[in-house]
């Protein structure tokens, strides 16, 4: 066995599915009798040493539960050699020879960090963004966009009634994949995302179109980091003289209970990371591609190359008018 006692840590902004994977991981480990510490706090709890022992009962009840039960926090110290350096030394005080760190984009590139570093560790991905290559999902993804869909519906019951203009600014600063597939599964009418110029001229434009074959309100998806929403809320409303109201669903699309696809990959995904460690392998982030567990080198998990599927865009577009 090449490996003993592994740890486990969430890090980076929480994602529906987290405690799916903690409860893989650990049963996973323990069948195959390695030992389990749970590290809280992500990075920061590793180097303040806050470390806690864990078996099959500690992650009871919590495969339907959002959030992480190991807590989650962003660490500038450990982007530094001496918060690494302090990490790794946490680490061999505890016996702690693998780690599988559960997270996003930023908690990978740290996990890349400790393995040139000598760590064992494998990545899981969990982030409701969707913004790591070479895996199809991301744990937390499919329950924001159910929980922005939900909201998209009730906002389209009175945006309809008052023959109104509404925006919705879903999450995602830097990717706009919980924004297009709300957007596309909400029947909006235009979508915002970070990773194509929109014009909102074009927007406007759109609304008018819209109204002029009868089309008597319109729903708009604006990603996060596509733009400021109330700017651009007040812009449409100048332009079309038409009533706008802008709704911010915020952290909501952050917690709530995982949907069966969450729970599905998180469990598959934190099973197949003690597998991975078990077998000596360090440095890759764990994927789903098709119905395949895949391991991808951490540098491809965050390459960012722009995962906006261009065909399903215009789709949504063209059948929104
Ligand atoms: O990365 C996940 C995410 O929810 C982004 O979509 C969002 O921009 C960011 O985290 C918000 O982070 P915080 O909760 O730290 O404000």
């Amino acid at each position: 066995m090449s490996v003993r006692k592994i740890g486990v840590l969430t890090s980076g902004g929480d994602a529906p599915g987290m405690n799916a994977a903690i409860r893989a991981v650990v049963r996973t480990a323990q069948y195959y009798e390695i030992e389990v510490v749970g590290i809280l706090r992500g990075y920061s709890g590793l180097l303040k040493g806050e470390f806690v022992e864990m078996n099959r009962r500690s992650v009871g009840d919590i495969i339907h539960r959002g959030g992480t039960i190991l807590h989650t926090a962003r660490c500038e110290e450990f982007k530094t050699e001496a918060g690494r350096a302090l990490a790794v030394k946490n680490l061999q005080e505890a016996g702690i020879d693998g780690l599988v760190a559960i997270g996003g984009d930023g908690t990978f590139r740290g996990a890349m960090e400790l393995h040139k570093l000598g760590v064992k560790v494998i990545g899981v991905p969990g982030t409701i963004d969707n913004d790591i290559e070479g895996t199809d999902y991301s744990i937390g993804f499919d329950t924001a966009v159910n929980t922005a869909l939900e909201a998209i519906n009730k906002i389209r019951d009175t945006a309809t009634s008052h023959e109104r203009i509404s925006l919705v600014e879903v999450m995602g600063r830097e990717a706009g994949c919980i924004a297009l597939m709300s957007g596309l599964a909400g029947g909006a009418e235009s979508i915002l995302i970070p990773e194509k110029e929109g014009s909102i001229q074009e927007v406007c434009d759109r609304i008018i179109e819209g109204r002029n074959r009868g089309k008597l309100y319109s729903i708009i998806i604006v990603a996060e980091g596509a733009g400021n929403s109330m700017e651009i809320g007040k812009r449409i409303m100048e332009y079309t003289g038409l009533e706008t109201r802008v709704t911010i669903l915020g952290h909501i699309q952050r917690g709530g209970s995982p949907t069966a696809l969450d729970r599905i990959i998180a469990t598959r995904m934190g099973a197949g990371a003690v597998e991975l460690l078990k077998d000596g392998v360090s440095g890759k982030a764990i994927g789903i591609q098709g119905q395949k567990i895949v391991a991808v080198d951490f540098t491809q998990a965050i390459a960012k190359m722009v995962r906006i599927d261009r065909e399903l865009y215009d789709l949504a577009l063209m059948l929104a008018k």
